[in-house]
């Protein structure tokens, strides 16, 4: 068993919280101290993700902070520009079109700014879904979404209903969720020197959060490293240093969601954006670190014990995994493709015909929302969609002629 000591040092010149944040931040502090105390010193670090970002009242996505855009700490695709949600739109109509499905289920609607855009141009091409279905787990979210909606678009509140839980019942119809999985809590897991261990969060002698490497006590934690360290062997010798290891993490949660949406999916479609990569790339040698990322006022770091409750903390999306959950859950694989393939292939470029360079303003911020959306060094090559089904296969336009699904 390993204990190791962190460094904050990228986070001390970010802005301090008021005194009213860190104090927030001190309480859910003091909440994860106590329940690692309780549980014989440590817990897993996907516990202390789960209380970061999810105890009530206190966590990142549980409480009132303002999260998304400008004024929050990071912006997601519908925040940044409305073509995302309407090209998603556009899909969602070919969807209901080939399968006659008119039930739409968002999951994780963050600030409800997808909803509100994919529906107003659903309803411009008079082709609205009889029910938008909302699952979000943060009940200040839900709270965020509906007055969002309420005042963006009264007259379709009505066909809009939010559920705590999937639906108990089976359903059919199209599923939505962009960074809905990055925002799960995931094991932690260090291989060195063909040694696998969990890095599990423990205290300090000050009561400090710390690393602690141990066994994996959860067996499905250990098969999954055991079989990422199959991987990664053959590969050991091309690190600079040798004997440096070799952290990444597993999201099991991911897995599990897409299997429990498979089980209640009648017939149907999900589509789901995300950050990631193929097995190949997620666990390809150079990316000795792992994915887990934090964002804080808009600053990246990879200190996940900073500020809790102040920042949002994240990992990177194994589509294998996903498409492999998938399968064995009875969905078909039919897309996988980048955010810019997906985009431009699925109505971007008709969305935007009509834009007007004389008139400068609206045509240079397009410009720019559609060059953060596509740009390779942006958010076009990183994000990804994936298009599973149940029952009949389906062919999209936004995966002509740009399907991956066989790197998967
Ligand atoms: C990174 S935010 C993305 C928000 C929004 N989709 C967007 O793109 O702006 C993640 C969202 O997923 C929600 N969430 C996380 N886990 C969830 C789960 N298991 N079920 C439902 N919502 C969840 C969070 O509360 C939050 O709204």
């Amino acid at each position: 068993m390993q204990t190791n000591n962190h460094h904050t040092s990228a986070c001390e010149s970010f802005p301090k919280p008021s005194p009213e944040y860190q104090k927030h931040s001190d309480r859910l502090k003091a909440l994860i101290q106590k329940k690692i105390m309780a549980n014989g010193g440590r817990i897993s670090f996907a516990e202390y993700m789960n209380y970061a970002l999810y105890e009530p009242g206190l966590g990142y996505y549980s409480a009132g902070l303002k999260k998304f855009g400008k004024e929050g700490d990071f912006i997601t695709a519908p925040e940044m520009s409305p073509f995302f949600s309407q090209c998603l739109a556009l899909q969602c109509l070919e969807i209901m079109r080939k399968t006659g499905q008119k039930t739409l289920l968002e999951v994780g609607a963050g600030s409800g700014i997808m909803a509100i855009e994919l529906l107003l141009e659903l309803q411009k091409r008079h082709y609205l879904p009889d029910q938008y279905l909302i699952l979000e787990l943060s009940a200040e979210l839900r709270d965020r979404q509906q007055k969002a909606i309420q005042t963006r678009i009264p007259e379709l509140y009505e066909r809009i209903q939010w559920l705590d839980q999937l639906p108990e019942k089976p359903f059919s119809g199209i599923v939505l969720a962009n960074e809905l999985l990055d925002a799960m809590p995931v094991h932690i897991i260090k291989l060195q020197q063909d040694t696998i261990y969990e890095r599990y969060v423990a205290l300090d002698d000050n009561k400090q959060f710390v690393w602690q490497d141990d066994e994996p006590e959860n067996p499905r934690i250990r098969t999954i490293a055991q079989q990422i360290n199959t991987i990664q062997q053959p590969f050991a010798h091309l690190n600079d240093k040798p004997n440096t290891p070799y952290i990444s993490e597993i999201n099991l949660l991911a897995g599990d969601w897409v299997k429990s949406i498979a089980d209640r999916l009648i017939e149907g479609a999900l589509l789901l954006i995300d950050y990631g990569y193929s097995a190949q790339e997620y666990y390809h040698p150079q990316r000795s670190m792992g994915t887990l990322m934090c964002h804080y006022q808009h600053h990246r770091h990879d200190d996940p014990f900073y500020l809790p409750g102040l920042q949002d903390i994240t990992a990177h999306i194994d589509f294998s995994h996903i498409a492999h959950c998938a399968e064995e859950a009875g969905l078909k694989l039919c897309g996988f493709t980048t955010q810019a393939h997906f985009l431009m292939s699925g109505g971007l470029v008709e969305l935007t015909k009509d834009l007007n360079p004389n008139d400068i303003i609206p045509f240079s911020e397009a410009a720019r929302q559609i060059k953060m959306l596509t740009l390779p060094e942006e958010m076009g090559e990183l994000f990804k969609v994936i298009l599973l089904t149940k029952g009949k296969a389906l062919s999209l336009s936004a995966f002509t002629p740009y399907n991956f699904q066989n790197r998967l």
